[in-house]
């Protein structure tokens, strides 16, 4: 059966579209058919996060103003077996999109997909409303700041009002000096302020931020932002990986 996860956040740029796109990628490999389906419409990125911006031709606006299905809206690529991406339209207005037209998407990917991942927009919006509607389950990605945190607190609400029963964290952009310094919510106490289980913590780290600037999945270079997305995505295939053992002295946090 497939299963459709969401994955949003209060805050933007606390690292949704990288999890999403990393995730894809580390599960189209492992067999599972994919699709990211970027629901950011009107600011796409997931095409640059996977160095697509040359090979995407068509996208979400295709099949919401039905001149083509989403098998043809959607792009596929060598690099990525097992993987479709679904760019959002780069011009279209979000409040534009008809009622319904989300909901049957969703159906038609199920049919054909084995997970469909939904990198939602910030916020809770319209769209985001849509979008937990029809999710199976939900990863709300947060940073370790306080506003971001709270801004959290109020997505996995909303989730479970919508009916998600299965919800978790990704604590992204943890930086190890500042947790040292104890200065920073450590993922424990953000863990346990959102009464949610952690799927992963990832390190904040140049390799991901030069990732997304050249268009390759952190998944596939040696880094330690790398190496968490990879055990987040075992973890989302359910595979029973302990949780990241959440021991800062030993610095045990970012082999996570
Ligand atoms: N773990 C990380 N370490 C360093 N930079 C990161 C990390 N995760 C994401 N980023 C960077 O932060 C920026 C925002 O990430 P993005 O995935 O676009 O966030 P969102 O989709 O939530 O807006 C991007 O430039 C991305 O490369
Ligand atoms: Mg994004």
């Amino acid at each position: 059966m497939a299963r459709v996860i969401v994955i949003a956040s209060g805050k933007g740029g606390v690292g949704k579209t990288t999890i999403a796109a990393n995730l894809g990628v580390c599960l189209g490999q492992a067999g599972r058919r994919t699709v990211l389906v970027d629901l950011d419409l009107g600011l796409r990125n997931i095409d640059v996060m996977l160095g697509l911006e040359t090979v995407v031709l068509n996208h979400l606006g295709d099949y919401f103003e039905e001149r083509m299905s989403a098998e043809e809206a959607a792009t596929t690529d060598e690099r990525y077996p097992g993987l479709s991406v679904l760019a959002a339209p780069q011009t279209m207005n979000p409040a534009g999109l008809e009622p319904g037209k989300l909901e049957k998407l969703i159906g038609e990917l199920r049919e054909t997909y084995d997970v469909i991942l939904v990198d939602a927009p910030a916020g809770v919006g319209p769209v985001f409303a849509e979008a937990i509607r029809l999710a199976d389950e939900g990863i709300v990605v947060t940073s370790p700041a306080v506003p971001a945190v709270r801004d959290a607190d109020k997505v996995l609400h909303l989730m479970e009002a919508a009916g998600i029963q299965y919800r978790f964290v990704i604590v992204n952009l943890l930086r190890q000096r500042l947790l040292r310094s104890r200065v920073m919510m450590t993922p424990e106490d953000i863990q346990e302020v959102l009464g949610t289980p952690l799927l992963g913590v990832i390190p904040e780290d140049e390799t991901a931020l030069i990732c997304c600037n050249t268009g390759v999945p952190a998944v596939t270079v040696r880094s330690m932002s790398g190496s968490a997305l990879k055990r987040i995505a075992e973890r989302v295939r359910g595979t029973a990986l302990s949780l990241p053992p959440l021991n800062r002295r030993r610095g045990g946090l970012f082999r996570a």
